[in-house]
This record gives C-alpha cells, structure tokens and sequence, in this order.
C-alpha cells in the first residue's frame, strides 16, 4: 500500500520541495499543513496531495488525527532564522522545541515512525573539523548569548528523541541539514536586511544595489548544500529500505562546497552577473565588513566552521551530494529570475529613491 506521510510545515523550504519530488517520483500520499501556500504552485491539485491552510498550535485536532492515520510523520515546522533567534528567543523555544515535542510524543503514542530535522546548528562551536554524528562534541556559548536557544532546543529534541528510541523502540531518523540552499529558502525580493539565510540574503542586496555585509571579516566557513541533493537523500530516509534509516542520525551535507563567507559575497556578484536582469546591479554592488554586534546585536555569537563528516549517509544510505558549489548558486538565481515580474518591487523602489 502507498505510504502516507503527513508533513507540517509542508510550505516550507524543505517541505515544498520535498512534496513535490515526493508527489513527482513516487506514489505516496502526502497530507500536509503550512500557515500559507504561496511555495507550492500547483501541487495542492494533486489529488495525492491533501493539503490545510493552518497553524500546528491551533489546529491541535487535526495534527493528532493524521499522526493516527499517517505511516510517517516529518514535523518540519520551526524559525531557523539566526537572525531571530536573537530577537524572538522565546517563539524559538516554543515553536522549534516545544510545539515538535507535542507531536514526537504522539508519534510514541501511536507508534508511528519519525523523520526529524535537526540541524547542523547543534554541534555549536564544535572543536572537531569535521563534525560526526557520533562522537563530536556540542558545544554552545553562555546563557547570554542567546543565539543558542535554537540549537540548545534542537539538541534537546535529538535526546528526547533518541532516549524514546531507547526506552521504547521509537522508529526515528534524525537529520541534520548543513545549510541547504536553493530555490524558495528566503525570498530575495524581501527588502528587510536581516530577514534571510546568508545566500539569500546576499542576492538580494545585489538585487536592492545595497552593499553586502560581511559579519567580523566573513572569514566563517560553511558547507553549502544543493536542496535538490538533500531531497534525495530524504527520499532514500523516507523509503527506508531494510530498515537502513531507522534509528540512525544522519548528516546531510556536502564538504566539497565548504567555502568562506567571503567567498560566497564574491561568486555572487559573479554569478549573478550571468543573468541580465541582475548584470547592472551585481557589478555595483560593494561588499563592506560589519561587525556582528552591529549586524546581529550583543545576543550573537557565530560559528567558525561547519564540515559534515557524511560517511554515515554513504555508507548507510548509498547518497552522496553531487551538486558543487556554482551550479547550486546559479541553479538556485536561475529560478528566482524566471519568476513572473520579478526584480520589479526592486526597480520601483530604486526609481522612487
Ligand atoms: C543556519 C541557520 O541556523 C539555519 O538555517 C540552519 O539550522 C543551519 O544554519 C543550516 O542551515 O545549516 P548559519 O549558517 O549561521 O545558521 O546562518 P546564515 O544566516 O546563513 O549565516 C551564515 C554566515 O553568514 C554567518 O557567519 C553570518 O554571520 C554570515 N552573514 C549572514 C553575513 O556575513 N552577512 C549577512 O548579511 C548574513
């Protein structure tokens, strides 16, 4: 029988682009839950796809019925924004920790297997130079550094998550995300500084002709990841063929496209100047350094480095990401430049000063 797998979250980065690969190459049913629609195009047609406009904390009933009816339950919902972590700590609290934790529990409740987004965040300020689901240490900042809430409340769902596995045979896969990238992650056409992902947020200050920002020097590391790839790598999760995933923490990253800050700000502007409605903007954009007091405020702090160790999903999973760093980003500009009318909230607000 197709599986049914219920989403929250489901109009999110991960989980649109997970629905519609879902929906595109396999025959599962899909039921899913988002506060809006506006990144699934077409797909809630699909009559596979059996879609609520709603919110997980409000829509209590509805959440604990298809964890009932579904075989798979991905609870994507959560702020993995660090710019909010900083300002709203406690909605991270609430939403990231205690909201999941609701629906973990009913996953034990009606023995249901478990598909949880941790995330790379939790190896915090990790010594290790490759971080291993294993053995690597979590290492986080003092209490006021409140950026820490989100990694700390995402750590807390791995143990609960795990230890439920121990005590009662819980069918979990935790994974971690390592800065996915691509197609609707955050919307370059927001004007608000502050309010994406750093990719995101770069193509858009070339898009505003405002200078991109590097935080203390940009000399930070991080391994980019093609969505495209990840997606992959959660359909061979969600299939679960001979168990391989169950009970397994896997990092999905890739360690090929570990590149500085700076680095990125500079392909950007280089990329982006292959595409002619973005060629004027990129090459007067400037790149200055900020301090990130400045950027993010005193609750900050940042992470150095983060590299997968991603033999746990070779071995275990036969995946490995093949998508390298510019095709990810020119893939990922591709698509945002084919959207209907795009860059034109951009040249009105430049035309009007
Ligand atoms: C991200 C977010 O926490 C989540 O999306 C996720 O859980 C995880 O990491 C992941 O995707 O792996 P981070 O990589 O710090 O955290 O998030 P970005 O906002 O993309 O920032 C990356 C780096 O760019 C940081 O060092 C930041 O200081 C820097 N940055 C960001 C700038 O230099 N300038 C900017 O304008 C924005």
């Amino acid at each position: 029988m197709a599986l049914k797998i219920m989403i929250l979250g489901v109009n999110g980065f991960i989980g649109s682009a997970l629905t519609e690969a879902i929906l595109r190459n396999r025959d599962w049913e899909v039921y899913g839950m988002d506060l809006a629609d506006n990144k699934l195009g077409d797909l809630p047609r699909n009559e596979r796809f059996h879609f609520v406009e709603g919110d997980i904390t409000i829509n209590k009933e509805w959440v604990e019925y298809h964890v009932k009816k579904c075989d798979v339950i991905v609870p994507l919902v959560a702020i993995a924004n660090p710019a909010q972590y900083v300002t709203h700590p406690l909605r991270v609290f609430e939403l990231d920790f205690e909201a999941n934790l609701t629906v973990v529990r009913q996953c034990v409740k009606y023995g249901k297997r478990l598909i949880f987004p941790s995330t790379s965040e939790v190896y915090g300020m990790s010594p290790d130079s490759v971080l291993d689901e294993q053995s690597s240490p979590l290492v986080y900042g003092p209490i006021n550094k409140q950026r820490w809430i989100y990694a700390c409340s995402k750590q807390m769902l791995d143990r609960v998550i795990y230890a439920y596995g121990v005590r009662d045979n819980l069918d979990y896969t935790l994974f971690r995300p390592f800065n996915f990238i691509g197609p609707n992650l955050d919307n370059p056409e927001e004007p608000k500084e502050g309010s994406s992902r750093v990719f995101t947020q770069f193509l858009s200050n070339v898009l505003y002709r405002k200078p991109i920002k590097l935080v203390d020097g940009g000399g930070q590391k991080r391994s980019f990841t093609y969505i495209d790839d990840a997606i992959e790598c959660l359909l061979i999760i969600l299939e679960n063929q001979d168990r391989r995933a169950s009970q397994g923490i896997f990092n999905i990253g890739n360690p090929g496209n570990c590149i500085s800050i700076r680095d990125l700000a500079e392909r950007t502007i280089r990329i982006a100047q292959e595409f002619p409605v973005l060629r004027e903007n990129a090459r007067a954009t400037q790149i200055l350094d900020v301090s990130a007091g400045e950027y993010y405020g005193k609750y900050y702090q940042d992470i150095q480095v983060r590299v997968p160790n991603i033999e746990a999903a070779r071995r275990t999973l036969g995946w490995q990401p093949k998508t390298d760093m510019d095709t990810a980003m020119r893939r990922t500009i591709d698509y945002y430049v084919r959207q209907e009318g795009f860059g034109s909230r951009a040249a009105a607000l430049l035309a009007g000063g």
